[in-house]
């Protein structure tokens, strides 16, 4: 595909899937609060369970929480069911354009597993749809019904986590993550909780007593669901966070995070504080526990000292063919340096010094997935440069 028009698709793609995940995850904020907010209504009406007043925008509403009877059945009802397919669709399409269609520059990191990009394209795919079949199994079966369901489930979770983190880039495990969660969640959607909301409208339209427990069977999976939302989140912006990511015990750091945004969500939904505090907690320990190291050259700022010569060299042949006004790397050649990060003068170099230290020698996630075969003395120069005062002489 010609790589400008490709550009243009990614941004139409990104803009369409953010708008249909807020307009998902929105809604489903929206309801958690309405659910925790209804007054009870003296005297009740059949069928009430609560009712709610709000002001927006210049007009006042009245909102009743109800459930319906034998003959009952509402006329118009509004299903919530786009928002979350639409959002898996164009989810689904950015992951292609980013991660499946450029040879699996950003999900392949050969020193995690050397994998060929058809592999790792296998993988992802097959990752979304066993991620579903584990799951849906899993909570049909008997177990299910025990009280061992929970821990196995976040057990498998954690599975999954490090699995991942040994199989892609940190970026692309991370991603992965949240792709299978949102998958999960969207069939959720179509296979459980709509069809049983179906069944309960059919009954009462038909004259019978809707069976509750099929709506009690959609909220479970809707529960799910609910605490899901955060940890996917999450991994939407990840790749901003090459700190996380890029960390060597990434699939803690993803593992803790998980649980954190499952803990917050249980906060938001039941109002009580702790689980959030204890959320706070992991984020705490989080922000100590991947808290660069600074390489050893960098502590002692003697040793040789490095000439700008030198690191000019480095950055010449390890930075430039992506960070340079004319991309070399097949990658950029079309999209131009990544970023608008140039690394082609001196001005350039001395004003980036530190962010070119934080990813190449503590973080290193620069170069990206080591294409240029950066080596550890090279890293070692740059960092020494950095701690004598990153000069250009
Ligand atoms: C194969 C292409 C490629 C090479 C080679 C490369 N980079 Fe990058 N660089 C990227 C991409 C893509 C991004 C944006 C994504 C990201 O931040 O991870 C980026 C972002 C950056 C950023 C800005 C992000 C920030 O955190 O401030 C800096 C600084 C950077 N690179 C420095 C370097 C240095 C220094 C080298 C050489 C040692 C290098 N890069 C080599 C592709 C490359």
């Amino acid at each position: 595909m010609n790589p400008e028009i490709q550009e243009w698709l990614h941004l139409l793609v990104r803009m369409a899937h953010l708008i249909a995940g807020i307009m998902w995850i929105g809604t489903s904020f929206y309801f958690v609060w309405l659910d925790s907010s209804f007054k009870p209504m003296v005297p009740a009406p059949p069928g009430v369970d609560g009712e709610l007043y709000m002001v927006h925008g210049g007009f006042f509403y009245r909102v009743e929480k109800r459930h319906f009877g034998a003959g009952e059945a509402p006329p118009g009802l509004h299903w919530f069911k786009w928002e979350a397919t639409f959002t898996w669709i164009t989810g689904f399409l950015l992951l292609w354009l980013v991660y499946y269609s450029n040879q699996g520059a950003y999900l392949i990191d050969p020193s995690v597993k050397a994998l060929s990009p058809h592999a790792a394209t296998l993988s992802g795919l097959g990752f979304l749809v066993g991620g579903w079949l584990v799951y849906d199994l899993l909570f049909r079966s008997p177990l299910a019904k025990t009280k061992l369901i929970n821990p196995i489930a976040l057990a498998l979770a954690g599975g999954l986590v490090w699995v991942l983190t040994h199989t892609f880039s940190g970026r692309g495990a991370f991603i992965h993550l949240g792709a299978v969660f949102g998958t999960i969640m969207v069939l959720n959607v179509w296979v459980h909780i709509l069809p049983n909301q179906r069944k309960m409208l059919k009954d009462a339209s038909e004259g019978k007593t809707p069976d509750q427990s099929l709506g009690l069977k959609a909220k479970r999976r809707s529960i799910h669901n609910s605490y899901m939302t955060l940890p996917v989140l999450f991994t939407m912006i990840s790749n901003h966070f090459a700190n996380l990511h890029g960390h060597p015990q990434s699939w803690l750091v993803l593992s803790l995070l998980i649980v954190a945004g499952a803990l917050v969500r249980r906060t938001m939904i039941t109002g009580h504080k702790l689980p959030a505090t204890i959320a706070a907690g992991l984020i705490v320990f989080l922000v100590f526990f991947t808290a660069p190291k600074a390489p050893a050259a960098a502590t002692t700022s003697g040793g040789e000292k490095v000439s700008f010569a030198q690191v000019q060299t480095i950055i010449a042949a390890r930075c430039t063919s992506c960070h340079a006004p004319k991309p070399t790397d097949e990658l950029f050649v079309a999209a131009g340096p990544p970023l608008g990060i140039m690394l082609d003068t001196p001005e350039r170099i001395v004003n980036l010094a530190p962010r070119i230290y934080e990813r190449t020698c503590v973080q290193k996630t620069m170069p990206l997935m080591n294409r240029t075969g950066i080596t550890e003395e090279e890293r070692d120069v740059l960092a020494r440069w950095v701690s004598q005062g990153a000069t250009n002489h």
